[in-house]
Order: C-alpha cells, then sequence, then structure tokens
C-alpha cells in the first residue's frame, strides 16, 4: 500500500489525479489536503466519500502544523504537490498571495517532506516558467525567464525543490505542464470561460489580437504523465509535459464557436493582459523517453472538454452565478472592449 497525499486535490488538476490513482491503483491510498480558496470546489470529487482509500483534510499547505498532523496520521509516504494559486490574471490584481503559497507553501512541503523522508515530493509546475518564448522549444535545460508574478512564484517553487533535493536529499521531482483543458477547470481560464460564455451567447473576451499561442493539453493526458514521472521519474530531475503543438488563441475561440454552432460575431476583443507571453513551447523528448506521450490532439480534448460542459451545466452555473465570480468577472473584463 502506498500512501499519498494530495495538496490541492481538490482544484482542476489535483482532482482529476485523484480520480486516476483511485481508478488505476488498488492499493494506494488518497489524502487530499486544500484550502478550498475560490479555485476548490468538493464537487470535483463528488462520489469519493466513502471509499476507503480516500479522505479529505481542509487545510493550508503554508500551516506547517496542519502539514505535519496529515503526514503522521496517515502514514504519507509520497507528495504530490498540486496546490497553487494558478491564475496569471489574478496574480496581476494580488502577487502577495502566490507568494504566499507557491513559495512558502512549498517550502513548508518540503520540510515535511525531509522531517518524514518521504519516498518522493513531486512538484507539479507549468511551462510558464520558462517565460515567453518566440522560437524553438524550452527544454529542461533553459534558463528561467519569468514575467508574471505567477511564473515567478511557480519558479521560486521549483528552486526551493532543487535546493532541497541538492541540500538535504529530498527525492524530488518536477513537472513543467501546458495548459491544460478539460473537466472541473474553473472558468475564468480561457478555455472553459469561452465555452461557458459561448452557451449563454455572451461575449468572448479575446486579449488583443488573439495570435498568442498555448499548448492546450487534455488533463488526463498531464496527469498520466504526472504518474508517469512519479513511476519512472529521476530524483533531483525536471520534465516538461506536454503535446509540443502551440494553438493561437483565436483559431481555439473560433473552433469552439464552431463546436457550439455560434457565430464568431461573439469574439470581442478586448485589451491585451499587461506583460503578455506570446508563445510556450515544450520540448517533450525527455519525458517521452521514459514512454509517456499525451494522447489526445488538440481537436480531441477540446471536442471533449465542450461536451463535458455543455453534460454539465450543474457544476458551472454555480460558480458563474456566485457573488465571487461576479465580482471578479466585473473587475476583470468591465470597461475593456476595443473595436477590431
Ligand atoms: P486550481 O486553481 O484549479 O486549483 C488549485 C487548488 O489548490 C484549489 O483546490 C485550491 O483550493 C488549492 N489551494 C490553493 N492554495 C492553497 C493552500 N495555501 N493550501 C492548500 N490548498 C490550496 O489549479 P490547477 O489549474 O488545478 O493547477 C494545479 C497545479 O498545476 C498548480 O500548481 C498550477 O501551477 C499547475 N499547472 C496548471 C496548469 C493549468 O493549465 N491549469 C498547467 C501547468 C501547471
Ligand atoms: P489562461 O487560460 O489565463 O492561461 P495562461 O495565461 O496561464 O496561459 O490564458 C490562456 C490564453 O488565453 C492566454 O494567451 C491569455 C488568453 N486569454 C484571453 O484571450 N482572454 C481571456 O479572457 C483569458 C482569461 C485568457
Amino acid at each position: 500500500m502506498r500512501n499519498l497525499l494530495i495538496t490541492g486535490g481538490a482544484g482542476f488538476i489535483g482532482s482529476n489525479f485523484v480520480h486516476l490513482v483511485l481508478e488505476e491503483y488498488p492499493d494506494y491510498r488518497v489524502v487530499v489536503l486544500d484550502k478550498l480558496t475560490y479555485a476548490g470546489n468538493l464537487d470535483n470529487l463528488k462520489g469519493l466519500d466513502g471509499n476507503p482509500r480516500y479522505a479529505f483534510v481542509r487545510g493550508d499547505i503554508c500551516d506547517a502544523g496542519a502539514v505535519e498532523r496529515v503526514m503522521q496520521d496517515h502514514e504519507i509516504d509520497t507528495i504530490v504537490n498540486f496546490a497553487a494559486e494558478s491564475h496569471v490574471d489574478r496574480s496581476l490584481m494580488e502577487p502577495g498571495a502566490f507568494i504566499q503559497t507557491d513559495v512558502f507553501g512549498t517550502y513548508v512541503l518540503l520540510e515535511a517532506a525531509k522531517k518524514f523522508q518521504v519516498e518522493r515530493y513531486h512538484q507539479v509546475s507549468t511551462d510558464e516558467v520558462y517565460g515567453e518564448v518566440l522560437e524553438n522549444r524550452s527544454t529542461e535545460e533553459d534558463r528561467l525567464h519569468t514575467r508574471s508574478p505567477y511564473s515567478a512564484s511557480k519558479a521560486g517553487g521549483d528552486l526551493m525543490c532543487l535546493a532541497y533535493h541538492t541540500s538535504f536529499d529530498v527525492p524530488v521531482t518536477i513537472t513543467r505542464g501546458s495548459n491544460n483543458i478539460g473537466p472541473y477547470q474553473y472558468p475564468e481560464k480561457v478555455v472553459p470561460l469561452f465555452i461557458t460564455n459561448a452557451i449563454d451567447d455572451i461575449r468572448l473576451p479575446l486579449y488583443g489580437d488573439g495570435s498568442q499561442m498555448r499548448d492546450y493539453q487534455y488533463v488526463r493526458d498531464h496527469c498520466e504523465g504526472i504518474d508517469t514521472v512519479l513511476r519512472r521519474g529521476r530524483p533531483g530531475e525536471l520534465y516538461n509535459l506536454g503535446t509540443g503543438v502551440e494553438t493561437r488563441n483565436l483559431h481555439m475561440a473560433r473552433l469552439i464557436l464552431k463546436l457550439l454552432g455560434k457565430p464568431e460575431s461573439l469574439v470581442q476583443p478586448v485589451a491585451d493582459r499587461p506583460g503578455h507571453d506570446r508563445r510556450y513551447a515544450l520540448d517533450c523528448s525527455k519525458v517521452q523517453a521514459l514512454g509517456w506521450r499525451s494522447r489526445h490532439s488538440f481537436e480531441e480534448a477540446l471536442e471533449k472538454t465542450v461536451r463535458w460542459y455543455v453534460d454539465h451545466e450543474w457544476w458551472w452555473r454555480k460558480i458563474k452565478s456566485g457573488a465571487h465570480y461576479q465580482e471578479y468577472y466585473t473587475r476583470q473584463y468591465n470597461g475593456r472592449e476595443i473595436q477590431p
């Protein structure tokens, strides 16, 4: 039996990872530690209550006492850290929360990993730490060139992980994933935002000219990649995880509208994000050598994602009609429209 602590397991990728582990590994127990910020949602873990291999603990990764209690109570041997403030636009509004959770919180978890001598500490990181990549692809050796408070905080977390490996021999691995799409993504991120707006005939706020490029991967593929690194990755190593195919935001928006049978006139150009990284692109040959490859093309991933949001209105309508979301949306988008 292995005892996994999955921090941030009530969020988008973390909850998909919890489902994968419980489905695929009958000999694993999973404990979710999650603060339930605006992005944490127990609906993402619906159906797991009563499963003897699953437990949920509400708590903050910045709280050393709470982390140590969970480690002890559940005899944790593996930590997989998904907990983070994760949205670039919010990091432009309130950077402090990002430094707190993504850097300090990572340090608290690393201290626990060291004290309890875990078999593995895995850090879920992002391609954004490489910064804007206008040509070629980022390899794990590339220098970090962060440009937003989000990516700078994530890079701080990565560097702390590497420091704990070098200084204290903590068996750390890190994955740097590209943009995920799929079930349970909070509709502030572009794909679920555009899908759910389009369903309601609300305009799609496209930043700038929409020519920015992202490597959108299906969340289940990303989770399988993390699992591959947990099983076959080498401590002290970093692994990029993505499809290696980039798509422009305008193309992505038009595909969503086409899949939903909505007119292209719903696209509304808005003032660009400050410091907007025009392109991320990953070289994933290192993780491919471990036997992992993403299984969905962008089109397949997007189609499945659109279908999920169409079929799960109960999940996202609750969020979008809430006061927190409405306030954020107004603050983020009101008065931002520009004429095409
Ligand atoms: P998310 O915002 O959907 O979920 C984050 C979760 O962490 C939430 O459940 C939240 O309640 C929890 N959390 C936040 N602060 C916490 C704290 N202090 N203590 C305990 N729990 C806390 O994020 P996501 O999109 O699922 O991303 C998960 C991880 O993957 C993050 O580390 C993110 O940087 C990384 N990542 C995300 C993407 C992407 O496309 N979404 C891509 C690459 C990497
Ligand atoms: P996002 O989902 O915020 O992820 P990230 O910035 O971390 O890659 O944004 C993805 C892309 O979509 C990015 O180029 C910014 C763009 N975008 C819009 O055009 N409009 C929006 O309302 C949002 C949220 C993002």
